[in-house]
């Protein structure tokens, strides 16, 4: 067979339709043919222009879902573009075919073409939540419904005198969470800096060694996995095509995988042992924002869990911390009041090529996702760095045409993060510092301050990701870049 083209797409068509001919075989049984042969991740829908009422979709390690509407049907990698016109869907099981007929309607068969049983479900999102209500774009609406998201998170939760944390998978799975030796957390992107922040809350609060890896690098990486380990998986669409092979390496090593991911019903949620949803609401900006919080929120609510099940914090500071989370939603709506302060700030910033955040402790993950908030929306280069490693290196960068986002907010490294800040002035940088209410001491080496409410420093990050996230959004609009579809990035990733 002569090859015809050099997408991939192209070339697997090509291979239907010659089997097709070749075998003499109908388009289904040649699909099954053609994928016998194909190797990698797919999802697909075929359609034969001789036979336009049939098409045929089947899917391998990438997600599709199946809408069924009145004499209609719908493909779409995940629920909420079909959700406008239909809430019953089938989510196609890895490896399985559907054959959607407009007269005889949707069969599933598995590759070898066995009948599968049809499960079909009903989604239960809100039109609403996918649409801006009122907003330019879809993240600043999703920075804006934090306090509700991490309200509807912890509903059900927490309990109304707001001191203690149920979670149900705590409930089911008590011997194997409590069981753990280790915890290790693989995700990408912005998941695995909310899994940077729960690492250090699982060993600070619950003494279990954690370590937090990107996905895409544990996959590929022989790691030791052990099956009293506990493998955390973190992914907002539950889709990520490396966080889901590294679940499966760590379920042939025979781990306990625990998922926390946003979009219900997704392939993680369906891969790991147990988990939680954050239930923030569908995250339609390519941006991470609310999914983040969520994230943090629930990793927390889980840490709290299993340091009062371990006794490794007193019943009294158990139910303070569980008390400052339930606070978390009206201290964000006063973080959010910062949004006037940061758009007046950011055409400041638009003719910056590089930006450095910086953080320690807790907010270190958070100037990683300060970073990496700037980079993908305004195409600004940014670094986030553990301000103490400064000297190690990144301080030769600083002069005056370098913005430096410094996390100053009170906690134990605080005294260390105003000298860090004045390393920076030193050498011309121009500061922009993160500061909880009432401070006075760095606003005499900041250009720039911006005052955020006080909670625990293991929640600060919470706080503090608001005006992180409204700064990258206001830079990228002064730059007049498309903040929510920002260029070569994909919501889902489910390529490797
Ligand atoms: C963050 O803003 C990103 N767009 C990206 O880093 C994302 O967090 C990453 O691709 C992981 O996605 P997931 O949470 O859906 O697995």
């Amino acid at each position: 067979m002569e090859f015809k083209s050099d997408t991939d797409t192209e070339v697997l068509v090509q291979l239907v339709e010659y089997i097709m001919v070749k075998k003499n075989l109908p388009l289904v049984e040649a699909v099954q043919v053609a994928l016998h042969q194909v190797i990698g991740a797919y999802a697909i829908a075929i359609i034969d222009k001789r036979d336009p009422r049939q098409i045929i979709a089947a899917r391998k390690q990438s997600p599709l879902v199946v809408g069924i509407g009145k004499d209609e049907f719908f493909l779409g990698s995940d629920a909420s573009p079909i959700i406008d016109y239909t809430d019953k869907v089938v989510y196609l099981e890895d490896g399985n075919i559907a054959v959607i007929r407009l007269d005889e309607g949707l069969k599933v068969i598995s590759i070898l073409g066995k009948e599968q049983e049809l499960k079909v479900k009903t989604v239960d999102i809100d039109l609403g939540q996918i649409e801006k209500g009122g907003y330019e774009h879809f993240m600043l609406k999703e920075i804006f419904e934090q306090p509700e998201c991490l309200m509807n998170c912890m509903r059900g939760r927490i309990n109304v005198e707001g001191n203690h944390v149920t979670l149900s998978a705590m409930i089911d799975y008590r011997q194997q969470l409590l069981g753990a030796k280790r915890i290790v957390i693989v995700a990408c992107g912005t998941s695995w800096h909310a899994g940077l922040i729960a690492g250090q809350l699982f060993e600070s609060l619950c003494r279990i060694p954690c370590e937090v890896e990107y996905a895409s690098e544990f996959r590929y990486r022989n790691p030791v996995v052990t099956k009293d380990d506990v493998v955390i998986a973190i992914s907002q669409s539950g889709e990520t095509a490396d966080t889901l092979a590294a679940i499966q390496l760590a379920k042939e090593q025979g781990a306990f995988i625990f998922g926390i991911c946003n979009a219900i019903g997704s392939s993680i949620p369906r891969a790991t042992n147990t988990g939680t949803y954050i239930h923030v609401g569908p995250e339609i900006g390519v941006a991470s924002t609310k999914a983040f919080t969520g994230q943090v929120t629930v990793l927390s609510m889980l840490a709290l869990c299993l340091a009062a099940e371990r006794k490794t914090i007193s019943e009294d500071l158990y139910k303070q911390m569980v008390k400052e989370l339930t606070q978390i939603p009206d201290k964000m709506e006063q973080a959010l009041k910062t949004n006037e302060q940061i758009e007046h700030l950011a055409p400041i910033f638009t003719y910056a090529k590089n930006c450095l955040y910086l953080g320690r402790g807790y907010n270190y993950p958070l100037a990683l996702e300060g970073a990496l908030k700037l980079k993908e929306i305004s195409y600004i280069h940014a670094e986030g760095y553990p301000a103490a490693e400064m000297k190690h290196g990144p301080i030769a960068l600083i002069d005056s045409e370098m913005p430096v986002f410094v996390i100053a907010t009170r906690d134990r490294l605080y005294e260390k993060v105003i000298s860090n800040i004045q390393e920076v002035r030193a050498r011309g940088g121009r500061v922009t510092a993160l500061v909880t209410e009432g401070d006075t001491q760095i606003q005499k080496f900041a250009d720039h301050v911006i005052t955020l409410p006080d909670t625990p420093e293991c929640f600060q990050p919470l706080i503090a990701s608001i005006p992180l996230q409204l700064l990258a959004y206001h830079i990228a609009v002064c730059k007049g870049k498309d903040v929510d579809r920002p260029r070569n990035l994909a919501k889902s990733v489910t390529v490797e």
